[in-house]
């Protein structure tokens, strides 16, 4: 990883970030269960996990933000602020791509604003329809590509310059799709406009559960 990635692309998502604070906390206080959060990046939602959950077992490539989220976690239970004990936290390095965990070994997952991220979204969904139970849920919070207009035209236009500067971020993912050729069934889903995240043209956001047929 290169200097950008590890010591600034950490604290500036953190800043870009600040707007979905409320959407994180509603997302993650339903997660039950043993609980799989792909690309928990720097740690941002881990002070949100209910009594609720069992484990949470967060997975993601950069050592330098497993580092940053397991250090957040240590200062969060020094402040008594964690629901859970800090034992039940399992932070590793590791891909979503290619997940080092038994079928059907997960209640939960959790994939927030990381689907635009993985660079093959499909396996990282087939390997989370792998990991989970039958009946499983997967709690999404992504930003995703336009449904059409002028905004759909200019993530297209943007994202090749936008990508690397974004640590492989992409503006026009469809990941509903992803999810549903994963073989889940999106049992609920808002797809939000003008949430009020740093950018336009992240503003098409979904959110919901994806369930494991
Ligand atoms: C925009 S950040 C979001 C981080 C975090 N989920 C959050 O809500 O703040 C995208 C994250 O996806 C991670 N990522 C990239 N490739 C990945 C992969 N193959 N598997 C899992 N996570 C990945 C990145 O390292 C980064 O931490």
């Amino acid at each position: 990883m290169s200097f950008y990635e590890d010591k600034i692309f950490p604290y500036a998502l953190d800043i870009a970030l600040v707007g979905i604070k409320q959407a994180r906390k509603d997302l993650i206080s339903s997660a039950e269960g043993r609980i799989l959060e792909i690309g928990m990046g720097n740690g941002a939602n881990l002070a949100h996990y209910s009594d609720k959950a069992d484990e949470v077992v967060g997975i993601e490539p950069c050592a330098a933000m497993v580092e940053m989220a397991s250090g957040r976690l240590d200062k969060l239970h020094q402040k008594s602020k964690l629901k859970l004990k800090r034992e039940q936290y399992d932070l590793q390095v590791g891909s979503g791509e290619e997940l080092p965990y038994d079928d059907n070994s997960f209640d939960s997952a959790i994939a927030c604003l990381v689907f635009c991220t993985i660079p093959n979204a499909d396996k990282a969904a087939a390997e989370m329809h792998r990991v989970l139970k039958p009946g499983g849920k997967v709690l999404f919070l992504e930003h995703v590509h336009a449904k059409s207009g002028l905004k759909r035209h200019v993530q297209n236009w943007v994202n090749p310059i936008w990508k690397p500067l974004a640590c492989g971020c992409n503006l026009n993912r469809d990941t509903k799709t992803v999810f549903s050729n994963a073989g889940f069934d999106n049992e609920t889903i808002d797809e939000i406009n003008h949430h009020p995240m740093l950018l336009p043209l992240f503003s098409s956001v979904i959110r919901g559960v994806a369930i494991k047929r």
